[in-house]
């Protein structure tokens, strides 16, 4: 038999076919460890919160990739569930390698012997940054810059410290004190697990009783594979066992090429080195300039500002303003599900998203309001001397007025085509684990 005319990767590309199909290592699936199944009861326990009402899942709802399944900006919660929070509701869904914050990477991966974050804002000043591109993302990690961490503003490193958060926070579930969530705990159907795992006298320290419980939460997360399903078209597509539509072909390209999204650039498309599945963020900090977003309540003190790492909602950078305006890349896996985007919930779908990323410079009125001369206020996030911290270097956001937009109407089309492949529920593990023999 004749073997198949040589076709280039281009022309695979162009049919959709994945030219190098991949077999990558995810996370194993086994019955979720005693720790775990605890971890998941007190995920969805209402009876935590101060109002009874409210559990983490209320706010990071299975069904939308433990994200919002509401259209809200910020989520109302609290004690009396009328607390409006500062911040949009992100995804829990694929942080199980969320590296810890730092912005010197260690080589060692030794986090005691690391220097202090003061000592690492010094190494980066004396460090020119490195320009982000979609075709040599690696590049761009070895930047001196921040990285890591949890919560957009990366303030807490794990899952178990970070679970501390949200319960105490009065915007949040506003647990009254480590009295009442220990003695409900005490009471709980699920109490008996808690003397079974940690011995009788657990009820008598109630921090150490509360640390296991976040413990617990947090194995929940990390061993339970519906926080990290890889079961999207565009895992089955890198296994070689999906075809990609014309559109999301042509989103896949956009999305990786230089001269139009760049979007690879930050959310990195391509598996690791070591065989691991791509994530979609290089868990790096940029500040985009979204504009405001007056939906949140917080925001009608003019005088009050978000500046996600340097405050106020973390205080050990308060005076590295060279970091002001920054915020955590988002993973894009699932990010199609969602109906809030970015730290401040500003806009409410992709395209409201792609439009702002493509025209924010070219026609700024569009996004920001005028002051008072009647001058377009860009960034208007910020106060005005940190806007010269947003990211105009990096395409897409390199484009100056009078330039073409990074991409057309069509392209923006094509790049949520491709952006909707990244949605869960597409596979099988079982068709995921198969051998990529046959090409669809
Ligand atoms: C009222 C809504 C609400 C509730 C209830 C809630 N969270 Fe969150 N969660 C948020 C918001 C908002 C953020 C982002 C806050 C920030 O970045 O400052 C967040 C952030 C997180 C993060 C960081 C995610 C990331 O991508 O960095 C984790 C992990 C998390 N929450 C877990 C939990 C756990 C566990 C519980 C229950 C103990 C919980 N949350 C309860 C709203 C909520
Ligand atoms: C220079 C790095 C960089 C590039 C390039 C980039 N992004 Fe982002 N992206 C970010 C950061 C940082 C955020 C969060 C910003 C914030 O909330 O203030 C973000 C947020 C998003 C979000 C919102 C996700 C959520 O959960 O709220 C989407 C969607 C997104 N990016 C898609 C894209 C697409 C598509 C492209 C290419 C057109 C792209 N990005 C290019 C850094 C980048």
């Amino acid at each position: 038999m004749a073997s198949p005319a040589p076709s280039t990767d281009a022309a695979l590309l162009a049919q959709g076919l994945n030219p190098h199909p991949v077999h990558l290592t995810y996370p194993a699936i086994a019955p979720l460890s005693a720790m775990a199944r605890l971890g998941r009861k007190l995920f969805n326990d209402p009876e935590l919160s101060g109002s009874r009402r409210v559990s983490c899942a209320t706010c990071h709802d299975p069904a939308y990739a433990y994200g919002p399944s509401g259209a809200e900006s910020v989520v109302m919660s609290g004690g009396d569930m009328h607390t409006p929070g500062v911040r949009a509701v992100p995804s829990l869904g694929y942080l199980y390698r969320q590296p810890s914050f730092s912005i010197v990477p260690d080589p060692s991966g030794d986090n005691d012997a690391r220097a202090t974050l003061d000592q690492q804002v010094q190494q980066a000043a004396a460090h020119a940054r490195v320009l982000k591109i979609a075709s040599a993302p690696q590049a761009a990690s070895a930047n001196l810059v921040p990285q890591g961490g949890l919560f957009w503003d990366g303030r807490a490193n794990t899952l178990q410290q970070q679970a501390n958060g949200p319960l105490y926070n009065p915007a949040e579930m506003a647990a009254r004190g480590p009295a009442e969530v220990a003695t409900h705990l005490g009471q709980a159907a699920y109490a008996q697990a808690f003397r079974a795992l940690f011995g009788p006298s657990i009820f008598v320290n109630q921090v150490r009783l509360i640390d296991e419980a976040m413990f617990a939460i947090a194995r929940y997360q990390v061993e339970d594979s519906g926080f990290h399903r890889f079961t999207s078209k565009f895992d089955a597509w890198l296994a070689g066992r999906a075809r990609l539509t014309p559109a999301e072909a042509r989103g896949y390209l956009a999305f990786n090429d230089t001269k139009k999204g760049n979007c690879a650039a930050c959310h990195l498309d391509k598996p690791t080195r070591d065989g691991l599945p791509p994530l979609f963020t290089d868990y790096q900090y940029e500040a985009l300039g979204v504009p405001r977003n007056v939906a949140i309540p917080a925001n009608r003190d003019a005088a009050y500002y978000d500046l996600g790492l340097c405050g106020p909602y973390r205080a050990d950078l308060r005076h590295q303003t060279q970091y002001c305006g920054m915020f955590l890349t988002p993973s894009l896996r699932n990010t199609a599900t969602r109906k809030v985007y970015f730290h401040n919930g500003r806009f409410h779908s992709l395209d409201e998203v792609l439009d702002w990323y493509v025209n924010r410079d070219l026609v700024p009125e569009r996004f920001y309001p005028r002051n008072a001369a009647g001058a377009v206020v860009k960034y208007d996030d910020l106060p005005p001397q940190y806007r010269a911290n947003v990211d105009t270097t990096d395409a897409p956001f390199d484009r100056k007025p009078g330039d073409a937009p990074a991409l057309t109407r069509a392209d923006i089309h094509d790049v949520i085509a491709f952006l909707g492949t990244l949605n869960d529920g597409y596979a099988t593990k079982a068709t995921l684990a198969a051998a990529p023999d046959a090409r669809p």
